[in-house]
């Protein structure tokens, strides 16, 4: 099994320069050349030192490096790059019908490495791995990327640029041909490197498009077996949300068996979180509700999971809208973010009517929060029989004003042209007439 395993041989590069001319790679298999990478690769690692603190430390890959571990095969390879004192840096592609890609991409790292790790509490080498977004390559041909492109992870990030990978070489040699990444295409951006840090390390990248992870699905391969406090699996990805469900709530006045506020919402919640939004669905599956309808003021309390909203409605004497709104939010990281807002004007209309929006709206309910409505109905006075009175619509799904302003439009631009042609026909018949 051994002696049919991959043979690989490391091509040293001649390590002069001390600044980043990027890392070659050079994987062969029975003497011919299988796979070959040359790239400028900066990790950032941010790792638990003593004193209950986090530190972030950035370093590139160097030019010295090893390639022990790497394999190829017909349908699989891994390039692993090994440097330092026990740290890697490892990708495996697939093959498939006329082109490759890379699957997945992994990092350990020796925080025993105390010239790269200082004051480190861990010991352990830990291992991140992302799952990249499909990238086909044509198969004899090279991947090139001279743009950066980052990765993020919770406790890592690897920012790669003037990339040049193939995989699966057949004939011994490396493509001539590219397949280049998008972000190379469309302005064609000089690959500058630009060192501009003074000083030894060069200076921290500059932003590129940014390549959102995915957890790889069984998460860490090398990860040590006790349990590190530092090392965090990369955060959780950001797909686009799905549309939120929509929930139908109603709140009964005491001793009465027929609902005097009614709604109906599908809702998403923004919220700050360090210094980006996070975005989550309000879930109607078992939310609990509560409130209260009186003359002046009617209120919907709804709390499902980590979120509680409270909606305060007003009756103006001749409408009824959303006053105030609060919400609290247990965060993913243990915090509570509550916030309120008690001068909005929202879902106006009529007493005796129900306001009416399909499409989503956005609104600003604080710095920290933003919230989007789906498919909304509410009514929070005047509820008969447990029903939505007539509807108004919102603006936006207005087209009862929209049609006649469009077939207005358009007679007065047939009118228009009609106009106008018959003035150039009497133009034309008159010119013509004048030459006669
Ligand atoms: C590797 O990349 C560096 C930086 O882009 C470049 O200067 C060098 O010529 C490349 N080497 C090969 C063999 O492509
Ligand atoms: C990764 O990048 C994000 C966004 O720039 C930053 O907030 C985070 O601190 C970085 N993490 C590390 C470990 O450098
Ligand atoms: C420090 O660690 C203790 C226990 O390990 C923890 O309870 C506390 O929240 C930590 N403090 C900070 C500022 O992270
Ligand atoms: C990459 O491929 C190698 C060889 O096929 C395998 O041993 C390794 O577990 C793979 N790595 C990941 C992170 O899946
Ligand atoms: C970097 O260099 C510039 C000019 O060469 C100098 O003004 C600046 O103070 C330096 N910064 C650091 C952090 O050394
Ligand atoms: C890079 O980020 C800065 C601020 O973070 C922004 O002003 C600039 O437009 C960005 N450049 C590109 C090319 O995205
Ligand atoms: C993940 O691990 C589970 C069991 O540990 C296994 O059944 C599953 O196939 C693995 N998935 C992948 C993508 O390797
Ligand atoms: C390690 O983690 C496992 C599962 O997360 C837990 O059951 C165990 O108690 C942990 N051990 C230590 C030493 O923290
Ligand atoms: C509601 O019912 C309770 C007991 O059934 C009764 O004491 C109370 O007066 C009722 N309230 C109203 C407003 O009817
Ligand atoms: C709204 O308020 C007015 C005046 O305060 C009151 O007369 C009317 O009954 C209220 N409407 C509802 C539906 O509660
Ligand atoms: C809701 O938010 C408003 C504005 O911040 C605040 O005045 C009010 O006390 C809050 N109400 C509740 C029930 O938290
Ligand atoms: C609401 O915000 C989302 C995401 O920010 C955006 O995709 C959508 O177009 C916005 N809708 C409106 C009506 O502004």
């Amino acid at each position: 099994m051994s002696r049919n395993a991959a043979l690989v041989v490391l091509i040293a590069v001649g390590a002069v320069f001390q600044l980043s001319c990027g890392t070659q790679v050079s994987v062969v298999k029975d003497d011919k050349l299988c796979l070959f990478a040359n790239l400028t690769l900066r990790f950032s690692v941010s790792y638990e030192v003593t004193g209950n603190k986090s530190q972030t430390v950035a370093f590139e890959l160097p030019e010295k490096v090893t390639s022990e571990g790497s394999t190829c095969d017909s349908e699989k390879s891994t390039l692993k790059i090994n440097f330092g004192d026990g740290h890697s840096f490892s990708v495996n592609f697939s093959a498939s019908s006329g082109s490759y890609q890379a699957d997945l991409i992994s990092f350990s790292y020796n925080l025993n490495d105390s010239t790269v790790f200082n004051n480190s509490v861990s010991e352990e080498t830990a291992t991140v791995t992302f799952a990249l977004p499909v990238t086909q390559v044509a198969l004899d041909t090279c991947y090139s990327c001279n743009s950066r492109e980052t990765i993020q992870g919770e406790s890592v990030n690897m920012t790669f640029w003037n990339v040049l990978i193939q995989a699966f070489i057949t004939n011994g040699s490396k493509s001539e041909d590219v397949t280049s990444c998008p972000a190379d295409e469309p302005t064609a951006a000089p690959p500058t490197p630009t060192p501009a840090g003074n000083g030894t390390t060069a200076a921290p990248p500059t932003n590129a498009t940014t390549v959102a992870p995915t957890p790889a699905g069984n998460g860490t391969t090398a990860a040590p077996p006790t349990n590190t406090t530092s090392v965090a699996p990369p955060t959780t990805p950001t797909p686009p949300l799905p549309t939120p469900k929509t929930g139908n709530y109603s709140v009964k006045a005491p001793n009465q068996t027929e609902a005097c506020l009614l709604a109906k919402f599908g809702l998403r919640i923004g919220y700050k979180q360090g210094d980006k939004f996070e975005e989550m669905n309000f879930e109607p599956t078992g939310a609990q509700m509560s409130g209260s309808c009186g003359v002046n003021s009617s209120e919907l309390m709804l709390e499902s999971g980590p979120v509680t909203l409270v909606f305060t409605f007003i009756n103006d004497t001749k409408k009824f809208r959303l006053h105030t709104l609060n919400v609290t939010v247990k965060t993913s990281s243990g915090s509570v973010l509550s916030e309120g807002n008690a001068s909005l004007s929202l879902w106006e209309a009529a007493l005796g009517s129900s306001y009416m929006c399909n499409k989503e709206q956005n609104f600003t309910i604080s710095e920290e929060f933003h919230l989007s409505t789906f498919e909304v109905q509410v009514q929070p006075f005047g509820v008969k029989k447990g029903l939505f009175s007539t509807a108004h619509e919102c603006s936006l799904d207005d087209t009862s004003i929209l049609v006649p302003i469009i077939v207005g439009a358009a007679l007065a631009g047939l009118i228009l042209i009609v106009v106008i042609a018959y003035v150039i026909g009497r133009r034309k018949t008159y010119v013509g007439y004048q030459t006669l």
